[in-house]
């Protein structure tokens, strides 16, 4: 991907349906037999390597225009190979609905990615602790349960795939299940409202305590992807550091309360609608703030990347401090070649901010940070090279040409036949 900068972006741009929510809204439609149908479902990588695996089962998927029906008729298989499970780890989250409506589900170890080692020791005992017979060899995991029972369990961590795998699993288990320390996010709350329109009972969505109580069989529905806070996020910053003035739509902005804070103690202007927030703001007011990334309500780890490049042009000096991935600093080698000042201390990084950046050849080592150096790219002097940006494909539709509808001088070269001029 090439990206000029120096434009200021400016115009209104609406965010795509919520990638963390869509994925297990998929992986939910297994619970029930028959077609259930989804909307606003983002056109991205992942969701056809989730489409891959559901076709894999033996589902039938059609996709167009945003929406997407999946028939689990003939779902005959409950097996995840390694090939579509290396690619994309959210493949784990059909392990609770597979064990939950067939009794058995067998998928690839997740490998290790760029965020550090991803555990699944919280799925793994949750679905023990209901039943579960849980083996593991030779690369893969299975789950066998002749019926799941209710647990009462406090996860160690508010993970979002473990409240989202345990979740559904516990809507068809015997009684009613009670997850303590799960975790908030609003795509959570989403699954939940499709589980619901499926025929589950669940009590507390949103809340860090799940009661869900299990039913003999759940049927089909329709569901709407709410939209993708992260991708909203990342539009808005896009917007902060080239001092233009940028709306996005399709998104509560309750749902950023925190990040918009942030941007408002940064110096950036913020105007919040119901279903939209508009930001304008100069970079030369801008000053730095210390950020820590926490589980929902706390600060998105998924919008770290993207703050950094923001704290990187305020002034003044400031403390990233990542606490939900082990390594999750891996950009900011990309982003130093562009003229960052960050210190990386363990899961700290301080930010010597007031830098001009300037564009350089730089590489992409996971979606969220991509997405970051194409920022960083828009606000650089001169002319930015980003490669390996199919990371950037797997989670941001239309990116480019979201980008350009707001001014943006960006565009993708697929055989080296644009490149920047040699510097
Ligand atoms: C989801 O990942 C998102 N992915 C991530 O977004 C997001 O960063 C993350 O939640 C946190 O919000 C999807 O929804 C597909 P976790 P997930 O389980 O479910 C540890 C993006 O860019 N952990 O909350 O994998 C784990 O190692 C992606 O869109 C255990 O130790 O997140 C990690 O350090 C990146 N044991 C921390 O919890 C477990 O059993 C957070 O993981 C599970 C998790």
């Amino acid at each position: 991907m090439i990206v000029r900068g120096g434009r200021r972006l400016s115009g209104q741009v609406t965010v795509s349906g919520a990638k963390n929510s869509a994925l297990k809204l998929m992986a939910a439609a297994l619970l029930a037999p028959g077609v259930s149908v989804l909307h606003n479902v983002p056109a991205i990588q992942d969701v056809s390597t989730m489409r891959e695996v559901l076709e894999h089962l033996g589902a039938r998927v059609d996709f167009a225009d945003g929406t997407m029906t999946i028939d689990t008729v003939d779902v005959t298989s409950q097996v995840a190979p390694y090939e579509l499970v290396q690619r994309m780890r959210a493949s784990i989250q059909i392990m609770g609905p597979l064990v939950a409506r067939f009794g058995q589900a067998r998928v690839a170890m997740p490998g290790g990615c760029n965020l550090g080692p991803r555990k699944i020791d919280i799925h793994l005992r949750g679905l023990a602790a209901m039943g579960g017979t849980v083996r593991s060899g030779h690369g893969f995991v299975e789950v066998t349960a002749d019926k799941l029972r209710a647990i009462d369990m406090f996860l160690d961590y508010p993970s979002v795939g473990a409240t989202e795998n345990l979740l559904m699993a516990a809507v068809l288990a015997e009684g009613t299940t009670t997850l303590e320390n799960a975790a908030r996010e609003p795509e959570i709350v989403d699954l939940c409202k499709f589980l619901v329109s499926m025929g589950a009972e669940i009590e507390g969505a949103g809340s860090s305590t799940l009661r869900i109580t299990g039913v003999n069989e759940m049927h089909t529905a329709e569901h709407t992807v709410l939209g993708d806070r992260i991708e909203a996020g990342t539009y808005l910053i896009a917007g902060a550091v080239t001092g233009g003035e940028v709306e996005v739509t399709g998104i509560s902005p309750h749902v950023l309360d925190l990040f918009l804070s942030k941007l408002r103690s940064i110096g950036v202007q913020v105007h919040e609608n119901t279903r939209s927030v508009k930001i304008w703001g100069d970079p030369t007011s801008y000053v730095g703030v210390d950020v820590a990334t926490l589980p929902y309500p706390g600060f998105a780890t998924d919008l770290q990347a993207q703050m950094m490049v923001l704290l990187s042009l305020a002034q003044g000096v400031s403390v990233v401090t990542e606490n939900v991935f082990e390594n999750r600093f891996g950009f900011v080698d990309e982003l130093a070649r562009l003229g960052a000042d960050i210190r990386v201390n363990g899961n700290h990084a301080v930010i010597t901010g007031g830098r001009a950046l300037s564009g350089a050849i730089v590489r992409c080592p996971d979606l969220r940070a991509g997405a970051a150096l194409a920022i960083a790219g828009l606000a650089a002097e001169g002319c930015t090279e980003l490669r390996d940006v199919y990371h950037i494909d797997r989670g941001y539709e239309r990116f480019e040409e979201k980008l350009r509808a707001l001014g943006a001088d960006v565009e993708r070269s697929v055989a080296g036949e644009v490149s920047c001029p040699a510097t």
